[in-house]
């Protein structure tokens, strides 16, 4: 099964030349990068980096922190934090070619020295016990069937007193989700909890949960916006350089999953 989600995402070819294409497409400059030009594509989440800055608001963090990021992706809210706050992070994800991107991104943009990113399985992290200052999940736990031990794992790395926070899409009233969208082409790697069990998990798993934020309204705008901009425009630095062309089916199936309630995104805010 974590195969078959790393392939999902992996794509074809060097997931970094697909998305320096777009960005030159897009008449940037690549000697001059910054990470705001990265974050339509590299804050692979809803509601993007304005949605990585309240999770970073919520992690109680200062310069010397150090955070894990798990499920990092292209590394977009590792870079975000080591940008605005200075802290260190490292970022483990299933998918190599998204490590493996996410360093040469880190690169472009001079971040380097905050932010290392190595390949490893959610529920089964390469960390010694208490060795994070903090932690935090975007929009990873619904590729996920084993969120217990995806959250005992979190759990088990993050120092007492220190905070997790998962913002995740989770299993809305709505009925079924409409594929593909962009965590899967069909429904075998998706695995949407409903809002209370994601609570009873996190509890289960040893976490107090301190606040609880439901986006999905806004979630819906944004997807509302993308969905409009990709019908009737060029290709901009979206997703879609390495969701290649199934990604605007995906975004149309965003906007009715959002707006039905077949979907909802919810923060969750623990401590340990
Ligand atoms: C939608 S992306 C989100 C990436 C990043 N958190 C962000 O918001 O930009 C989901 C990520 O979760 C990763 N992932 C899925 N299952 C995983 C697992 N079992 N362990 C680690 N990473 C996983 C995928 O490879 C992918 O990078």
């Amino acid at each position: 099964m974590p195969d078959d989600v790393a392939s999902h995402y992996s794509g074809g070819g060097d997931l970094s030349d697909a998305i320096a294409d777009s960005l030159r497409r897009a008449g940037k400059d690549l000697g001059k990068l910054t990470t705001a030009d990265l974050a339509t594509v590299d804050e692979f989440h809803i509601r993007a980096r304005r949605a990585t800055l309240e999770v970073a608001g919520f992690l109680n963090l200062d310069r010397a922190s150090h955070v894990l990021d798990i499920g990092s992706g292209l590394g977009g809210p590792a870079r975000t934090l080591a940008e605005t706050i200075g802290c260190h992070v490292t970022g483990i994800d299933i998918t190599q070619a998204f490590c493996d991107a996410a360093t040469t991104l880190s690169r472009w943009v001079g971040l380097s020295d905050r932010v290392d990113f190595r390949q490893g399985d959610a529920t089964s992290l390469p960390f010694d016990s208490a060795m994070f200052d903090a932690a935090m999940t975007i929009h990873v736990a619904m590729n996920i069937a084993a969120k217990d031990r995806m959250f005992a794992e979190a759990r088990r790395v993050v120092k007492p007193g220190g905070r997790f926070v998962a913002y995740d899409v989770l299993q809305g009233e709505g009925g079924e989700v409409r594929y593909p969208v962009p965590w899967a082409r069909e429904p075998s790697i998706s695995h949407l909890a409903t809002p209370g069990t994601m609570a009873t998990l996190l509890a289960d798993a040893g976490f107090r949960i301190l606040k609880v934020e439901d986006s999905t309204e806004e979630g819906q705008r944004w997807f509302e916006e993308i969905a409009a901009h990709l019908a009737k425009s060029a290709p901009a630095v979206t997703f879609q350089a390495f969701l290649g062309n199934d990604f605007p089916a995906m975004a149309r199936n965003q906007v009715i999953n959002l707006r039905e309630r077949r979907i909802r995104t919810v923060t969750y805010v623990c401590e340990v």
